[in-house]
């Protein structure tokens, strides 16, 4: 049996438990044996909850640690910790990942464990994992993807007809847009998971702060009609350009033949082009409770199977990109077009 810990009980947390509980069997299958949650940590009062790392860590039953708290503190000194104990952790922590991953990436690979973040981007779409492992052999050279849920859903209701201010209340209603929703909908939430894709396929940490940002708050109800007169829709995109060494969070027209076009709603699409390969297309979702922990849970399992070794996540000793300005609009035109 594999004995592991979640670190913060809340939306992923929960969704952690939730798919080990349901899914045992075929988690037994693919492991080969049992993964039992032998510790849940959380700040509140929750029967049967540890509120000391130090039990979990000192632990020697402990294999893997899911930390899904969010945030920077204390989420980095409980992984670190972890680490260094030995016990690989699975996050889905993009802010976490963006600010220390590469040097948490490095102390699990000297402590012959590992830290993976598949839902860290993409939610439950196992991009990550596929980066890594099945295009490792790729030279990727553009990465474009629809990757906030909350975003997408706004702008597919504005499309219809619907102003943003609306539609930012019923999303925030339906509990898919936090009540703050500056990170969303600014492009910053956006700009960490580009970042984190750009780093796993450049071999060069690009940072969310080196990323160009612009997010939705500007466009109209006539910059749609403008869009459908010419075939298009508005999309908020993330874009990797390897050949400009530049990232990119922008509005983006979308003309209707492209693959993204049709990515509505909360779901996420991302269009990935590696030179042997061609294009390949991403598509799923984006956030929600048991998604995103599906993909925590993916992390497990391939822990799990690895204890005692390290999985390279593209991560460690990376070095900082010395990223290139994104190319301007072109002259007079409000938004950049998605050419291919
Ligand atoms: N929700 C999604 O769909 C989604 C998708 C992809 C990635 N993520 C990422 O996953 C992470 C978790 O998101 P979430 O939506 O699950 O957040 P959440 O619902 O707020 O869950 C976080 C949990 O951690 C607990 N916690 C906070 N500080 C703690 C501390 N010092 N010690 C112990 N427990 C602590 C919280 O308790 P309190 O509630 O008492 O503060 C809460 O139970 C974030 O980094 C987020 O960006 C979320």
């Amino acid at each position: 049996m594999i004995n592991i810990a979640i670190l913060g009980l809340g939306t992923v947390g929960g969704g952690v438990a939730e798919v080990i509980e349901k899914n045992q069997l075929e988690i037994k299958k693919v492991l080969g044996e049992d993964l039992h949650v032998k510790y849940i940590l959380d700040i509140r009062d929750l029967p049967g909850v540890v509120k000391d790392i130090n039990t979990i860590i000192n632990d020697p039953d402990i294999k893997v640690v899911c930390e899904t708290m969010g945030g920077k503190e204390p989420a980095y000194t409980y992984t670190h910790l972890a680490l260094e104990h030995g016990i690989s952790v699975c996050t889905s922590n993009k802010e976490l990942v963006d600010a220390h991953g590469v040097e948490l990436s490095a102390i699990a690979r000297d402590h012959h464990c590992s830290y993976l973040f598949e839902a860290s981007v993409g939610g439950g779409i196992p991009l990550l994992r596929t980066i890594r492992e099945a295009c490792g052999h790729e030279k990727i050279s553009k990465i474009a993807g629809i990757l906030n849920g909350t975003c997408n859903y706004i702008l597919t209701n504005m499309k219809a007809g619907r102003d943003f201010a609306d539609v930012l209340k019923e999303a925030q209603e339906k509990g898919f847009a936090e009540r703050n929703p500056a990170a969303d909908v600014e492009g910053h939430d956006t700009a960490r998971k580009i970042a984190i894709l750009a780093s796993m396929v450049s071999g060069k940490k690009f940072s969310y702060e080196q990323v160009s940002c612009e997010g939705i708050t500007n466009i109209t109800p006539e910059d749609f009609a403008e869009a459908e007169a010419k075939g298009m829709s508005i999309k908020l995109l993330g874009v990797y350009d390897a050949e400009n060494n530049s990232v990119l969070v922008a509005p983006h027209l979308i003309p209707k033949e492209h693959a993204l076009y049709n990515v509505n709603g909360v779901f996420n699409g991302i269009l990935i082009h590696g030179n042997m390969v061609d294009d390949l297309m991403f598509y799923g979702r984006g956030a929600g409770k048991l998604p995103t922990a599906s993909a925590v849970v993916s992390d497990v399992i391939e822990c799990a199977k690895n204890i005692g070794k390290n999985i390279n996540n593209n991560f460690a000793d990376l070095e900082p990109a010395n990223v290139n300005k994104a190319p301007e609009k072109p002259q007079g035109q409000k938004f950049r077009v998605l050419d291919s």
